[in-house]
């Protein structure tokens, strides 16, 4: 569980940490959020000038008030967002969607403008502190991650492939190799991975590559992209 609440430097302030996140050599994908159209779009375009190789745009995020999930959940100004956005910069647009929702479906018309989903963001849930006899959080509310929502995560890669056809990055709950390739044989054509970092350590890569590799190996696979929605039906 956490209420972190976007905490982070500031845009102004990103390049340095651009540059940093830049000089592994791999695409950076830079993940924003804004409370308005003209928020978006000013930290979509510095995002663009810091050398992202692609937006993901935060609609999700479910325990900060103005942001995140409540402007997720508003359909027309989704649309907006993601409309403008595209106008203004050149780079890729992503729409990270919420579980938090009752028709995801109706979300992801209204962010159809978005050149890929990503899903899931936490799940909202809450802790009590017996003892305390108090929440835990004292934002009250927070986000679940980790190996329990892992089983969203899948089922909403899987509705969205199947219903959108759009490309899906998957997250939620990946620790394993196993793992990310239900994401993958749902749909998903990439997946991101958070808790998993905390709870194995940055090896998680390493072990996730090795194991795609010897599964290519021993299922005749020859890439990825083979193996993206073959368990859609
Ligand atoms: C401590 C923490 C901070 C997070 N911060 C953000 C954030 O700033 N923006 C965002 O879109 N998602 C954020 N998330 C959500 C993750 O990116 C991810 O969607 C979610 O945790 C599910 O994946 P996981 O189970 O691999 O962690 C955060 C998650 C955690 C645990």
């Amino acid at each position: 569980m956490n209420a972190v609440g976007l905490a982070n430097p500031g845009i102004d302030n990103f390049s340095s940490e651009m540059r940093i996140a830049r000089e592994a050599g791999k695409p950076v994908i830079g993940s924003i959020f804004g409370s308005t159209v003209e928020e978006f779009i000013y930290v979509g375009r510095k995002m663009e000038e810091y050398g992202a190789s692609a937006l993901e745009l935060n609609l999700s995020c479910p325990h900060v008030i103005g942001v995140g999930s409540e402007v997720g959940s508003d359909p027309e100004l989704v649309e907006e967002i993601i409309g403008a956005l595209k106008g203004k910069v050149k780079i890729p647009v992503w729409a990270k969607l919420s579980p938090n929702v009752t028709d995801i479906l109706k979300v992801a018309e209204s962010a159809a403008l978005a050149d890929a989903f990503v899903v899931i963001n936490t799940v909202r849930g809450m802790a009590i502190d017996i003892h305390a006899r108090c929440p835990v959080l004292s934002n009250v509310y927070g986000g679940l991650s980790g190996r329990g929502i892992k089983n969203v995560g899948i089922r909403y890669t899987y509705q969205l492939y199947k219903e959108t056809g759009k490309s899906i990055i998957g997250v939620g709950g990946i620790e394993t190799y196993e793992d990310a390739l239900e994401y993958i044989m749902a749909g998903a054509s990439a997946v991101e991975i958070g808790t998993g970092l905390y709870t194995k350590g940055k090896s998680i890569f390493k072990e996730i590559c090795r194991g795609f590799s010897s599964f290519m190996d021993s299922e005749g696979f020859a890439s990825i992209r083979d193996m993206v929605g073959v368990a859609v039906q």
